[in-house]
């Protein structure tokens, strides 16, 4: 199987490393990014090829889009941007991942090692879910979210769209974090959480900035 990973950066290759675990070892890997130079990777995963505008170029039909990319602003634009492809994106799951029951995962999403997500539990398209992250009973996790790796979620937790939760954040049971929301790393939601603002600290407070303070 061709899977044309999209980005070649640390996270994309750790990514398509997932996947070529998850295949055991069979999966051509072809990476895309805008910023990467064309040639070999270092890790020996493979080539960069060009940018994201060559991918069409290499789209047979039976190819699949790998989503090698962690920020959600991010994330959505690569997606939007690529559609008229019309091709499948992959849902990559490292076998050293732990899935629960009636856990659904949506197209394009990644579960990265050693991340547990335990029982009925939504993570919807294109959410990545990083390495040491926990997602616990009936958390649901909205398109493009981010868990950066060691965040926790408590049992019962809902997460809207476009949320990044910084490493080793903790969701306590049962919050709201609203869509497009940052949770910095190392904070922990006390409170359910507004969308389109970052948080920081314990308990999680809007980030206040000098220039604002300032005003
Ligand atoms: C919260 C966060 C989004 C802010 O990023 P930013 O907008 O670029 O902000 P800055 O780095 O300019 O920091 C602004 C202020 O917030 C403070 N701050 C930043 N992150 C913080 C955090 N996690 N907890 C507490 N304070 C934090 C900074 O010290 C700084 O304070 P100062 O103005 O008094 O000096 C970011 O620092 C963060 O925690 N992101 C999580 C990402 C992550 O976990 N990535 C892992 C990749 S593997």
């Amino acid at each position: 199987m061709r899977y044309l990973v999209i980005g070649a950066a640390g996270h994309a290759q750790e990514v398509a490393w997932s996947l070529r675990e998850m295949r055991g070892g069979l999966a051509e890997l072809l990476f895309f990014d805008d910023r990467v130079p064309a040639g070999p990777l270092c890790s020996g995963l493979g080539r960069v090829l060009g940018t994201l505008d060559t991918v069409a170029a290499h789209a047979t039909s039976e190819a699949r889009l790998v989503l090698g990319i962690g920020r959600p602003r991010v994330k959505a634009a690569v997606v939007r941007r690529l559609a008229a492809l019309g091709l499948e994106w992959e849902t990559v799951v490292h076998p050293g991942a732990t899935i629960g029951p009636n856990v659904h995962l949506g197209e394009g999403s990644y579960v990265a090692a050693g991340a547990i997500v335990t029982v009925n539990v939504r993570v919807g398209p294109f959410a990545t879910i990083n390495m040491h992250c926990q997602a616990a009973h009936d958390t649901e996790l909205a398109d493009f979210v981010t868990l950066h790796p060691g965040a926790r979620l408590a049992g019962g937790v809902a997460v809207g769209r476009g949320v990044e939760v910084g490493s080793a954040a903790v969701v306590l049971p049962g919050r709201t974090i609203g869509p497009w929301a940052v949770l910095g790393a190392g904070a922990v939601a006390v409170h359910s959480l507004a969308g389109e603002e970052t948080y920081v600290g314990i308990p999680a407070r809007p980030l206040v900035r000098l220039a604002q303070g300032a005003a």
